[in-house]
């Protein structure tokens, strides 16, 4: 029988929500996994279950400083994602995505690893066309309290593909949507774990806007699984590739469910649009689908359904 073999990976921001879902599959698939985190938004509550596997190693780590291991691959989270994290220390959000995706793919050179980046749907900005293709160079206000993060992600996909051209990195740029699911941060105001929040504390659902501006979500588990395949294609695929979930829900729409599965008593109440905030948002997945032969396919209910199990337990 063919020995599986097993590859030395590293996940930055590994302790946050998606990395330590990707950190704990990878682990399944026998890997060794090194998670590097600074545990800015990330937490080791998050990995705790993964401390005593004898195949993975946490290092504490800020990627804005150079790094020197030998790993195979790299999977680059490392980056507060929902704006009130993101914003809350701008200059820093944006030296994680430009000066880290310049010390993390200095480090693939110099190991000839693989390298993926958690790029996000957020390049394309207030988008004129919809849904959203990977040809599609956006809208995005450069100066505006998003730009931290928008443009930081926009100039690490351009060092992406600068050292793909110049120097030969083999990389990989996936553009993910909305992903939800367990372990995703109580306070981090996005719209799902907020929604969870409000409803089982009984507080009131706070809907910006009018409530008609729509968002696609994909559940990790789904996410995970297209961010292992993409790794995995041959090295002349590079993306960038959008990973989410086509399926479009109103805001309005997510609370009412929400409310549905919680069974909450909470109301919906109406709040101001905060600056730059898309109208609407979903990926076209066509190439995921061609190039991956992925979907997604965890429906909302069920996905909200694991979510709302977590968040009982965890607040
Ligand atoms: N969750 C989503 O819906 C979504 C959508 C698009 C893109 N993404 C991208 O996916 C990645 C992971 O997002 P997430 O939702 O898990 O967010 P998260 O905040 O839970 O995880 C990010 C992790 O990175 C760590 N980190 C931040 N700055 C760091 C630094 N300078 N050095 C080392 N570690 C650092 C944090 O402590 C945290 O553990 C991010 O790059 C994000 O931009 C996420």
């Amino acid at each position: 029988m063919a020995k599986l073999q097993v590859k030395k990976l590293l996940v930055t921001g590994g302790a946050g929500f998606l990395g330590s879902h990707l950190c704990e599959r990878l682990l399944a698939a026998d890997h060794d996994v090194l998670c590097v985190d600074n545990f800015f938004t990330g937490g080791k509550a998050n990995i705790e279950h993964l401390l005593k596997h004898p195949r993975f190693e946490l290092m504490r780590h800020d990627i804005t400083f150079p790094l020197y291991v030998e790993v195979d691959e790299i999977y680059n989270l490392a980056c507060p994602a929902s704006p009130v994290h993101y914003q809350f220390d701008p200059v820093q959000t944006t030296k994680t995505s430009v000066h880290g995706a310049i010390n993390m793919l200095g480090l693939a050179k110099r190991v000839k690893a693989r390298i993926l980046q958690a790029s996000t749907s957020e390049v394309y900005g207030d988008p004129e066309i919809h849904p959203q293709s990977e040809g599609y160079w956006g809208r995005v206000n450069p100066v505006g309290p998003r730009s931290c993060y928008d443009e930081g992600k926009r100039c690490a996909e351009t060092l992406f593909f600068d050292y793909w051209r110049q120097h030969s990195v083999r990389i990989k740029v996936a553009r993910i949507f909305n992903t939800y699911g367990p372990r995703m941060h109580p306070n981090d105001g996005r719209v799902v774990s907020n929604f969870i929040v409000q409803a089982l504390r009984g507080e009131d659902i706070t809907v910006y806007g009018d409530g008609r501006q729509t968002r696609s979500f994909c559940y990790v588990d789904d996410l995970v699984e297209a961010l292992i395949q993409l790794m995995d294609t041959a090295d002349d695929f590079t993306g960038p590739i959008n990973i989410g979930n086509p399926r479009e829900f109103t805001i309005l729409e997510l609370a009412e469910e929400v409310m549905r599965l919680t069974g909450t008593n909470s109301k919906i109440v109406f709040r101001p649009l905060p600056a730059d905030d898309p109208r609407q948002r979903q990926p076209d997945i066509a190439l995921a689908e061609s190039k991956l032969g992925w979907r997604p396919t965890t429906e909302l209910a069920q996905g909200l359904e694991r979510t709302i199990r977590y968040f009982q337990q965890a607040l």
